[in-house]
């Protein structure tokens, strides 16, 4: 086992969530903070400020962030702990459509600080709607929250980053027109996954895979995130929102990085991202024909997952009777680069399917040749290597191997190697790595703002090409099903198959 770097005690300062009252700050934001309280992470003069639109005694608020912390911590609550965290949470209103309201912040913010010695340390994470970004940071800005004089001023946004190529730009360019790239940090919060942070992990800390990590010898990459939940009570953001956006650019598109990048020269922040910007940068540009032709875009009708009966998507609350939004999306892409050239990646997401599974799996190539009579190539189990993220922790390698008796007789084996055997995981939400990295100004697992921007961009032509498509092409899958039957032919017609997930 490598020595584990001394882990730096962030600088003292304050913490201030806006959309306190929301299900993110419930949910993730304040059960990160508390295992980073109880893992002793939290700087010792820290406090938290909740802000919500409207003002609430912050008694009250913490009760109420107490309660929402014991429902949705992912370990028993220690009252002692919980109750010292939020003895320094304190409510403030502001609204941005009350600028006034964010003058009487700042001074309410600067006494505390000095209270609490923070030193003017500011972590400002915006637990709120997207469209709310933009209007909170230009109050943060024109009331100098945001101005880093000596002290450092942080901004943290949270998934979606835009809607679309358009959008996102505009979304970029309206925080950088505040704050420097630096002081932004951008949550995937798949990028809190131990799993998916090993990808990095597996391809360079190890020299046996980066010799066959290309075209040479890889046959194609399958990137699967189903899910079984249905769209539950998130109609209106969902059904504007739909499978590819929710998901493709931002958290499929990770893990593409991690496994298509080229190896960054230094592990800083820099480095990484830029390789990674890189990478997406690399995917090629399909016109709208092509676009419709690699792609199948699903929406569920009811059924049952295990007892639990899924109604149909076109019923479910909010979601509007004749919508054509996708609730399942596969589709193929290929990368313009030396490594990838000729090699397809298909991605694949959904909700209300009869299993949940993430995973990467990198198929190789078939052994070129027939040595063993009796046994056509064809007949060989296919060699995979099989990145696991969800719901089983870890990796597992497919390879042939001899039947034992006196004939050669061939059968596929499956080499696993699971996290949880060898490793005891403290329970983590993700959260608690990237809550911890903003504090300590580490942005390697945030997205850049060109990242965001070229995985938009290779998107977009399959978001325009379905929107004029409408209702033409919309295939129904069965809740509880394995998607759209249509996804199985992006791949058979290519002589390949998805990996069957039971
Ligand atoms: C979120 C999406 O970003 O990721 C959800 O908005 C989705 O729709 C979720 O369910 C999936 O995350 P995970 O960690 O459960 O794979």
């Amino acid at each position: 086992m490598t020595e584990a770097p001394t882990t730096k005690t962030p600088d003292p300062c304050s913490f201030i969530i806006f959309g306190v009252t929301g299900d993110l700050a419930h949910r993730l934001v304040l059960p990160a903070l508390y295992n980073l309280a109880v893992s002793n992470l939290l700087p010792e003069k820290f406090c938290v400020v909740g802000v919500a639109r409207k003002s609430m005694p912050s008694d009250e608020l913490r009760e109420d962030m107490l309660k929402g912390l014991k429902k949705f911590a992912n370990r028993p609550v220690d009252d002692e702990i919980a109750r010292g965290l939020l003895s320094c949470l304190t409510s403030i209103a502001a609204d941005p459509e009350d600028p006034s309201s964010f003058d009487r912040m700042r001074e309410e913010l600067d006494k505390l600080e000095q209270r609490r010695e923070t030193t003017g340390n500011r972590l400002f994470y915006l637990a709120t709607p997207p469209n709310a970004f933009a209007p909170i940071a230009n109050e943060l800005s024109r009331t100098g929250m945001l101005e880093e004089n000596g002290a450092w001023r942080r901004l943290v946004v949270e998934k979606p980053f835009g809607t679309d190529l358009e959008s996102a730009k505009q979304l970029n360019k309206q925080l950088l027109d505040l704050v420097e790239e630096r002081q932004i940090y951008r949550i995937d919060h798949y990028l809190g996954k131990e799993t998916v942070q090993n990808i990095l992990v597996l391809r360079f800390a190890n020299g046996m895979f980066e010799p066959i990590w290309n075209r040479n010898h890889i046959d194609h990459v399958q990137i699967t995130v189903d899910e079984k939940l249905g769209v539950g009570h998130r109609g209106s953001f969902y059904d504007a929102t739909g499978a590819l956006r929710d998901m493709v650019p931002n958290h499929l598109f990770q893990l593409l990085s991690l496994v298509a990048m080229e190896p960054p020269v230094k592990f800083d922040a820099h480095s990484v991202r830029s390789e990674k910007a890189d990478v997406l940068g690399a995917i090629q540009i399909q016109s709208e024909a092509e676009a419709l032709n690699n792609s199948v875009r699903g929406q569920y009708t009811g059924g049952t997952i295990g007892d639990t009966e899924i109604e149909d998507y076109l019923t479910s609350k909010d979601v509007k009777s004749d919508s054509t939004t996708e609730t399942y999306a596969a589709m193929k892409l290929t990368i313009d680069n030396w490594r990838w050239a000729g090699v397809p990646f298909y991605l694949r997401t959904g909700k209300a399917l009869g299993t949940k599974r993430t995973e990467v799996a990198i198929k190789f190539k078939q052994a070129p040749f027939a040595m063993f009579r009796g046994t056509s190539v064809d007949e060989l189990v296919q060699n995979y290597l099989v990145i696991s993220i969800e719901p089983t922790e870890g990796i597992a390698l497919h390879f042939n191997t001899k039947i034992p008796g006196p004939s050669i007789r061939i059968d596929g084996v499956e080499m696993t190697f699971r996290y949880k055997d060898y490793f005891k995981a403290t329970p983590a939400t993700g959260y608690e790595t990237l809550i911890y990295d903003c504090m300590i100004g580490d942005n390697i697992l945030f997205q850049r703002a060109d990242g965001v921007e070229a995985g938009w961009r290779a998107v977009q032509p399959f978001l325009d090409a379905w929107q004029k498509a409408g209702a033409d092409g919309l295939r129904p899958y069965t809740a509880g099903s394995e998607g759209p039957e249509e996804a199985d032919e992006l791949m058979t017609r290519e002589g390949r198959s998805w990996r069957k997930l039971c």
